[in-house]
């Protein structure tokens, strides 16, 4: 955690407080709070928020701060978009939405503890304008609020998921009520299977 005093328009400091905005909104899902109006908007924020890291921020600092710790921000950024995804698919998660939701956040927290502990005292080491990168950011921030963020590959992974009915959740799910709907083998059926098969191998 950091409490460095920076200008409204420092990359850094726009960074911190949509990190503020969305733990506000966890929290408040957790407290119960207009639970669907909370998710719907909590998606939007962090959506925006990854787009101005990936095309802005972290290209940035990356050789800076290192592929070991930016590696593994992308790789926490492509697990929050895939529940992020699931969340926007037609089934909304069903009844596992605000399970999956409770699983963003846990997740998104983690990651914002690991970039405000790591990766931005890091990157604030360098001598860049910073005020001028914020003010890039907002822009970005403002353009994708108007026109809504564009579809990614977790969305196409999950829309592909869906079409072919294997989400692995309702897949299991299905096994399990098609070994309860099969009834066992009794032993005497089993039997006569058994020597039909085999005679049909002797001939
Ligand atoms: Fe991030
Ligand atoms: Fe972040």
């Amino acid at each position: 955690m950091f409490d460095w005093l920076l200008p409204e328009n420092h990359a850094i400091a726009i960074l911190k407080k949509d990190h503020d905005t969305v733990k506000e909104l966890f929290d408040q899902f957790e407290e119960g709070n207009a639970r669907k109006r909370t998710i719907d908007r909590a998606l939007i924020e962090l959506k925006i928020h990854a787009a101005i890291e990936e095309e802005i921020f972290y290209p940035t600092v990356r050789s800076h701060v290192g592929a070991g710790l930016m590696n593994e921000a992308e790789e926490e950024h492509h697990v929050a978009k895939l529940l992020i995804a699931e969340l926007e698919s037609r089934s909304g998660g069903g009844d596992h939405r605000e399970a999956k939701f409770e699983v963003l956040a846990e997740s998104v927290r983690h990651h914002i503890k690991e970039e405000e502990e790591n990766i931005l005292p890091k990157a604030k080491e360098l001598d860049i304008d910073f005020e001028q990168l914020g003010l890039r950011m907002l822009a970005r921030k403002e353009e994708l609020l108007r026109q809504g963020v564009p579809s990614d590959q977790e969305h196409a992974m999950v829309e592909k998921t869906n079409s072919a009915g294997s989400h692995p959740a309702a897949s299991t799910r299905r096994k399990k009520t098609a070994a309860k709907a099969r009834p066992a083998r009794s032993g005497a059926t089993a039997k006569a299977r058994t020597t039909k098969t085999r005679k049909k191998a002797s001939r």
